[in-house]
């Protein structure tokens, strides 16, 4: 995942120039611009962190007492400027750091990948529990696949981070998802990256027959793991 954050003004005055085109903020303006967004960027890898940590204590907390680890997996990264503001292009937003904390919801982002189909779920509901964390949205992959297969628990939480100011809730992009799902999105997308996004129908259907074996892998191994426990 790219961790990359533009901190360089020469860099961020380019980017601004290819993002804004004619209505970009006058030179004065940018210097200011790029000093609340790097102050945006900070808010954004402090949540980050606080989720993270979060994560890590659920899963020492769980290892220690079901003595094994229910996450295999945590990848963070934060969204560049250039992405964050080519996204708000296509939304139609005006771009405006209002608008950018407002409605970009994934540019703080974690994924994390459980071994099991139950870890997902019950990682979820320890850290939605958790009363300094809010749920702004949850798109559920697994109970409702995406059309071509691809799996996944999406959350965007809210969480407050503490600065000298003052409390702030900073939003984060949570994907869950078991090691056979990941294995599938990371396959999938090497794929479409190649062909730059015009796969056959073929190619199409068999990714999804792919999705389908993928997903009776993870429920087959969820009754092992069941059948175990009970035995
Ligand atoms: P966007 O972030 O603009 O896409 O908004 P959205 O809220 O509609 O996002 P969505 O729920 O579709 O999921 C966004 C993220 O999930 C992507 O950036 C990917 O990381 C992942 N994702 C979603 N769909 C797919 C898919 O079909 N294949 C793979 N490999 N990853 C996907
Ligand atoms: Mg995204």
């Amino acid at each position: 995942m790219d961790t990359k954050v533009s901190t360089d003004l020469d860099s961020f005055e380019k980017q601004i120039e290819a993002i804004f085109g004619g209505c970009r903020p006058e030179p004065g303006q940018a210097k200011e611009f790029f000093d609340q967004f790097r102050l945006r960027m900070l808010y954004y890898r402090c949540a980050m962190k606080e989720v993270q940590t979060k994560i890590e204590v659920l899963n020492e907390e769980f290892s220690l007492r079901f003595d094994r680890n229910p996450i295999s997996g945590v990848y963070s990264r934060l969204k560049d400027g250039k992405s964050i503001f080519e996204k708000m292009r296509r939304k139609s937003l005006e771009i405006s750091l209002e608008n950018m904390e407002e409605h970009i919801y994934d540019i703080a982002g974690i994924r994390v990948i459980c071994p099991f189909l139950d870890d997902v779920y019950d990682l979820e509901r320890a850290l939605l529990e958790q009363d300094d964390i809010t749920l702004v949205k949850r798109k559920d992959y697994i109970k409702k696949p995406k059309s071509n297969g691809y799996r996944s628990l999406h959350l965007v939480v809210a969480v407050p981070i503490f600065l000298s100011g003052g409390k702030r809730l900073v939003k984060v992009e949570l994907q869950i998802r078991t090691i056979a799902m990941d294995s599938w999105a990371s396959l999938e997308h090497q794929l479409r990256y190649k062909k730059e996004f015009c796969l056959t129908q073929n190619t199409e259907r068999e990714l999804k027959r792919c999705a389908e074996l993928s997903a009776e892998l993870d429920s087959r191994m969820e009754m092992l793991r069941q059948n175990i426990i009970g035995d």
